[in-house]
């Protein structure tokens, strides 16, 4: 039976028991605040349960699309590593609110199971909680189950009410007892019954829990009774479709296999099982669902839940080699799987294919160098991964700190969560005191009742004598006086700073008198219409209100930002011109050193492109235009041509600048006189900031110069590097790279050749400890990514061993233990690594069948690898 027709039969099923059939409900709970993401059926029916919302239905069945990643479900870590966990996946269920109860949700999921979908009844087993005794008798005794495949399930999660047959669906909100069914895939999987020691194995599979709702958990753990007992099932689609196309996997079912053989194809991987075709087929359905119901990536909340199953699938992407972008190319095979039945996903293919794209290219940029980094960290590190280094991938190479733990434990590492805990606390406590002196940009309402809005002087002039400081604001409060030393904000009467607004940033300079100087380290608006120079008091008396100052701002600073305004419109206008219209501003900062431009636009803007961008804007420099201010009506600017900024509040008169006839810019801030004055513009980067906006940054003036001379100088120092007159140079890098890239391929082959027969000839060297082979040996000039293969091929020959592998340089050796076969049972690759690397003054450890370590390369070293037969055998006698 393929998925699309178990979803109907499952709906048909419950329609002709009197079931209203809902369409499935966003990934987005709708303003349930207490819940990340719908991680089941019953989230939209949340409140009905509650009694605070009225259906006019009291039977519902449903397909909902579920989301368990981040939150209290979170099974995103377990995608890849067993058959049948998913961060995204189909739940089939049926709902009763305070109609039926156990006796027919029962009766009919057993009806469903063994009638329509004749699954064998032999097959089937369940669990009950264990106070349940009625649900025990309707199984026992009128279903029929034998005693010996129900299982009573505790309290097995640490506390009252904590149990896998106790559901809930957050920490508070509806709860109660649940019977699960589950199915058993055969005696040739590994795995135990329910409730056994070996319940995680893949052999019994829970394929529907029945929920009997029947408490509202409150935050502090009472349970309060609901007005009606309620019933909520849900069944994962994907368990059942394996179990009814005879297969032990959900990813071996029709709708996996397309994604994994379009993931195959993508990566160019022969091997279909291969794990990281099941992570990228999995994810691409929550990324594209997440996109489909509004999330887009970013760095916090859903978002970051987003940009973290993104960026694993894209990992794993690079693990089979792919070196360019490939995940959004997954969106359509998606559409062609799920489209009929969720139209939404049909409709939105594009927007998310866009925003795929976006993500992939922006970590594309650091995937690979993060890799490297995590490498030479890993090298270094033993068997775990400080915090610090966590933070680092984190924070500069965009790596989430599950992303980097999943890459740990496929080596047998670990990462120190508690130290990348501290790194990040550290991070915030420094954004924190950053962001502190903004708070004090808050103006008190009484100072702010006393006085005038300060008047800027600022477009005709750079310095204003006999000021009046109107008040002063000290860590939020009104004082009197600064006194020497202090800090504070000095409102001025009027005054040529101008204060950040528009992306422009605010004038630094110095107010001075004859008692002192107060140098101003930034200008502010403050409630609006009062300007704050921010900074710090150096005189011998005190600076009071109602002191006279002079106000003179720093005018080279000020010039540079001049500059850097007027060319970001010239910019802006530019980018319409050659990219179209859609091109809006989606923000901008002015800076002295540089501008930064913000907009719509839904691709990197080309190498081209930007060349001519660049171009015309340097010739409307060269015209020498005048820029014209005019202070007009706000309607009369917009008929006039002026670009105003969407979504931005404009008073009634604007203030509109002109330059010739290329741009026309509603605008508060300072422009250069003449285009001229900007004297040359060069972009110096282009990037994504967001799905859907692009971001240029840009000198100009004597910025713009330096760079060229910059860049002069690099390709200088290039050129003499190849001993080239400077033409050829790049030919001459060409021909090097190609040389180079030769030398790797040859040198790739050689070690390869040379760890074959390295390995070949080390199996043949294997001693026989206790029916296990063991081989210790010292491999010349292998990284730890060698040896690892080494150890790998050596467990593939021996079947039945132990390996520990050497390997040095600069002074330092790397270790590589692996376990296989049945030795497994009886020694740890850790203990093997660590039992070495403590003598040779290093550390080591990871998980039973592979673990790594290192130290300081000792003279000691041939000496332990020979002796490390006689310690297993002491270690074997030991445990037997
Ligand atoms: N709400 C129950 C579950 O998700 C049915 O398992």
């Amino acid at each position: 039976m393929k998925t699309a027709d178990i979803r109907s039969a499952f709906l048909d099923f419950f329609r002709a028991k009197g079931h209203t059939i809902v369409p499935s409900s966003s990934l987005v709970p709708a303003s349930d605040p207490t819940l990340l993401f719908t991680n089941s059926g019953m989230v939209q029916f949340k409140n009905v349960f509650l009694g605070s919302e009225k259906l006019p239905y009291v039977r519902a069945a449903d397909v909902q699309r579920c989301l368990r990643a981040g939150g209290k479900h979170n099974d995103l870590d377990s995608v890849g590593y067993t058959a049948r966990h998913h961060t995204f996946f189909e739940m089939l269920g049926n709902w009763s609110f305070g109609d039926y109860f156990k006796r027919e949700a029962i009766a009919w999921a057993w009806e469903l199971l063994t009638q329509v979908f004749k699954l064998p009844a032999e097959r089937l087993w369940v669990t009950v909680y264990h106070t349940d005794d009625e649900a025990y008798r309707i199984w026992h005794e009128e279903i029929g189950v034998p005693a010996g495949r129900i299982v009573r399930i505790g309290d097995n999660k640490g506390a009252p009410f904590a149990s896998d047959n106790f559901w809930q669906m957050a920490d508070t909100g509806p709860c109660g007892p649940c019977t699960e069914i589950f199915y058993d895939h055969g005696p040739e999987v590994a795995g135990g019954p329910p409730g056994s020691p070996d319940e995680d194995g893949d052999r019994y599979i829970e394929i529907w829990n029945l929920v009997f709702m029947q408490f509202d958990r409150a935050p502090d753990g009472t349970l309060t009774p609901l007005p009606a007992p309620c019933v909520d099932t849900g069944m994962g689609l994907e368990r059942l479709a394996a179990v009814l196309q005879h297969v032990h996997s959900n990813y071996e079912i029709d709708l996996f296999q397309h994604l994994i053989r379009v993931a195959a194809g993508l990566t160019g991987t022969g091997d279909l099982a291969n794990k990281s075709l099941r992570v990228i087929a999995d994810h691409i359905r929550a990324c594209s669902f997440l996109i489909v119901d509004g999330v887009l990536p970013s760095n916090e909340g859903r978002g970051y839940v987003l940009r973290r199953i993104i960026r694993r699938a894209l990992r794993h992407g690079w693990m089979l080699g792919v070196r360019g972008d490939f995940f959004w190319k997954m969106v359509q095979p998606l559409v062609e799987e799920m489209g009929e039945a969720y139209p939404e996903l049909k409709e939105k293919q594009r927007f998310v294919e866009d925003a795929l794209r976006t993500e992939e290219q922006r970590f594309g940029e650091t995937l690979e160098h993060g890799m490297r980094v995590f490498d030479e960290v890993a090298a270094k590190s033993g068997s775990t991964i400080p915090g610090a280094d966590a933070f680092r991938l984190y924070d500069t190479y965009g790596f989430p700190v599950d992303l980097t733990a999943d890459i740990a434990r496929e080596r047998g590492l670990s990462v120190d969560m508690a130290g990348f805990e501290q790194a990040m606390e550290q991070q915030r406590e420094r954004a924190r005191a950053a962001s502190r002196f903004e708070a004090k940009g808050q103006m008190p309402a009484e100072l702010a009742s006393q006085l005038a809005p300060t008047a800027f002087l600022g477009y005709e002039t750079l310095a204003t004598q006999g000021c009046k400081v109107a008040g002063i604001v000290r860590e939020g409060k009104q004082v009197a006086e600064l006194a020497e030393g202090e800090e504070g904000l000095v409102i001025l009467d009027r005054t040529p700073f101008y204060a950040e607004s528009g992306g422009q940033v605010g004038d630094t300079g110095a107010l001075a008198n004859g008692n002192g100087r107060f140098e101003v380290r930034d200008t502010i608006k403050m409630g609006g219409v009062f300007f704050g120079h921010a900074g710090r008091w150096h005189g011998a008396r005190p600076l009071k209100a109602g002191d006279a100052v002079d106000a003179q701002v720093d005018a080279a600073r000020r010039q540079a930002i001049v500059l850097n305004h007027s060319a970001t419109h010239l910019l802006h206008a530019a980018l319409r011109k050659v990219l179209g219209t859609h091109v809006t501003q989606k923000g901008s900062l002015v800076a002295p050193d540089r501008l930064r431009f913000d907009f719509a636009h839904h691709k990197p803007v080309g190498r081209e492109e930007l060349a001519r961008i660049e171009a015309l804007v340097n010739a409307e420099v060269r015209r020498n235009a005048e820029a014209e201010v005019r202070h007009m009506a706000y309607d009369d600017a917009i008929a006039f041509g002026a670009m105003a900024l969407f979504g931005e509040k404009y008073g009634d008169e604007v203030r509109v600048l002109r330059m010739g006839e290329f741009s026309t810019e509603l605008c508060g801030g300072t422009h250069v006189g003449r285009t001229g004055d900007i004297g040359l513009f060069k972009i110096v980067a282009e990037s994504g900031v967001a799905s859907g906006v692009r971001r240029i940054e840009a000198v100009t003036g004597d910025g713009a110069l330096a760079y060229v001379a910059d860049e002069e100088r690099r390709l200088g120092e290039l050129s003499q590097l190849l001993s080239s007159g400077g033409d050829d140079a790049v030919e001459k890098l060409r021909q090097l790279l190609d040389r180079q890239k030769r030398l790797e391929r040859e040198l790739e082959s050689l070690r390869a050749k040379a760890a074959g027969s390295a390995t070949a000839d080390l199996a043949g060297s294997a001693r026989d400890v206790d029916g296990i082979k063991v081989v210790a040996a010292r491999l010349e000039g292998f990284d730890a990514k060698a040896l690892r293969d080494s150890v790998d091929q050596l467990k593939q020959q021996l079947k039945n061993c132990v390996v520990l592998l050497a390997g040095a340089a600069d002074g330092k050796v790397s270790l590589v233990a692996g376990v296989h076969g049945a030795a497994l049972g009886r020694i740890k690759a850790g203990d093997v690594v660590a039992h070495v690397a403590r003598q040779i003054d290093g550390k080591g450890g990871g998980r039973p069948d592979l673990a790594q370590g290192g130290g300081s390369d000792s003279a000691q070293l041939p000496q332990l690898l020979s002796a490390l037969p006689e310690w297993l055998s002491t270690q074997l006698g030991a445990a037997a």
